[in-house]
């Protein structure tokens, strides 16, 4: 079972994508896939066939979504707080894991077929170190592909990735790349695993329970949370379109929300700069401070300075990226 799965949408199916594609569709979605064991209680079935199952419906919701036009994707494949569970349960996940990643990377044609950059969001050091090179190596084959976007967040929470970027930025400010003063909310996001993706605008969470598992809690602030009660391997492409028309029924809303947060942040950004460059005009103390056009050049020469540094220190932390994942790859050859 690989994790596309070919085919079109039944006739029914295609009549009804239509007439959602009329609306605004979401761009990105992100799942929490939910409710595995229990469907396997239920089903009468071992607990790996649930999560066994759970994978497989990932790969049928990722053909809906290609055919509805979702072209960024992010599932919740593995907690951190998953590792809490037995050690026959995670085994068995990390075994599931092994066999998917295996899989991809055999199908590799698939990907590039459909043009799928897959990014495994999470702390891979927590990992097995083989599953770590799988990761590798599949993230690395798919890297340069940009017609859909797969996140699969494994050994992932939220707060541990907001703890990430908090480091990654004091590592920033340690090398003498950033001022204390770059800090700000745009640049924590940028240091963020999901640093390449626009925040999601449906996050779709099953099997009935209301809440987030510290699960992308930085970039929901404005997608539409649709929770519903089917248990994740009995998502049905119908359990799609509801969750869609929800987030239709809520997208004015939301796309104002996320643009007066942006305007806000760039006021904000335009004001810290000012008050840096008055404070700094002050201490010179001449008369030129009173100049308009020397204040106005003076801002401007030190926002590109303050660009540049963030950009530098951004290439910085890819590299240290791409690093990591080609020692993996090497590794693992
Ligand atoms: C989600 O299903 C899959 C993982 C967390 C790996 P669960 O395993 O949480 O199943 P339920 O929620 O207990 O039914
Ligand atoms: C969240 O589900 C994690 C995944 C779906 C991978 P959990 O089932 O682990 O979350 P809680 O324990 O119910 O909050
Ligand atoms: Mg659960």
């Amino acid at each position: 079972m690989s994790f596309i799965r070919e085919g079109e949408l039944t006739f029914i199916e295609r009549f009804f994508a239509n007439i959602l594609k009329a609306g605004p569709m979401p761009k990105h979605v992100a799942f929490i896939m939910d409710g595995n064991r229990r469907y396997a209680q239920k089903c009468h079935v071992e607990r790996q066939e649930g999560h066994s199952q759970g994978f497989e419906k990932l790969a049928e919701t990722l053909r809906w979504c290609l055919n509805l036009g979702i072209r960024e994707v992010t599932v919740y494949a593995f907690s951190i707080e998953n590792f809490k569970r037995s050690k026959e349960e995670v085994d068995g996940l990390m075994d599931l894991a092994r066999q998917k990643f295996s899989r991809l990377l055999e199908e590799q044609e698939n990907w590039k077929k459909h043009g799928v950059c897959i990014r495994v969001l999470g702390d891979l050091h927590l990992l097995p170190v083989d599953i770590q090179e799988l990761i590798a190596r599949a993230v690395q084959a798919t890297r340069s592909y940009n017609k859909c976007f797969l996140n699969v967040c494994f050994a992932y929470t939220s707060r541990h990735e907001i703890c990430n970027a908090v480091r990654e930025m004091a590592w920033g400010v340690e090398q003498g790349l950033l001022e204390p003063s770059d800090v700000s909310e745009s640049l924590l996001e940028k240091c963020l695993y999901t640093s390449n993706s626009p925040d999601p605008d449906l996050l779709i969470r099953t099997s009935g329970e209301v809440r987030l598992s510290d699960f992308l809690l930085w970039q929901t602030s404005h997608s539409c949370l649709v929770f519903q009660s089917v248990l994740w391997p009995e998502y049905s492409f119908w359990n799609l379109c509801e969750a869609i028309l929800r987030y239709q029924m809520n997208s004015s809303a939301l796309q104002k929300a996320r643009a007066s947060y942006m305007d806000e942040r760039k006021r904000q950004q335009m004001a810290k700069d000012q008050a840096y460059v008055r404070k700094k005009l002050q201490q010179e103390g001449t008369a030129s401070h009173e100049d308009p056009v020397h204040q106005q050049n003076l801002l401007q020469q030190y926002t590109a300075m303050r660009e540049e540094r963030i950009q530098a220190f951004l290439q910085a932390l890819e590299q240290k990226r791409v690093d990591f994942l080609d020692r993996l790859c090497t590794a693992s050859a």
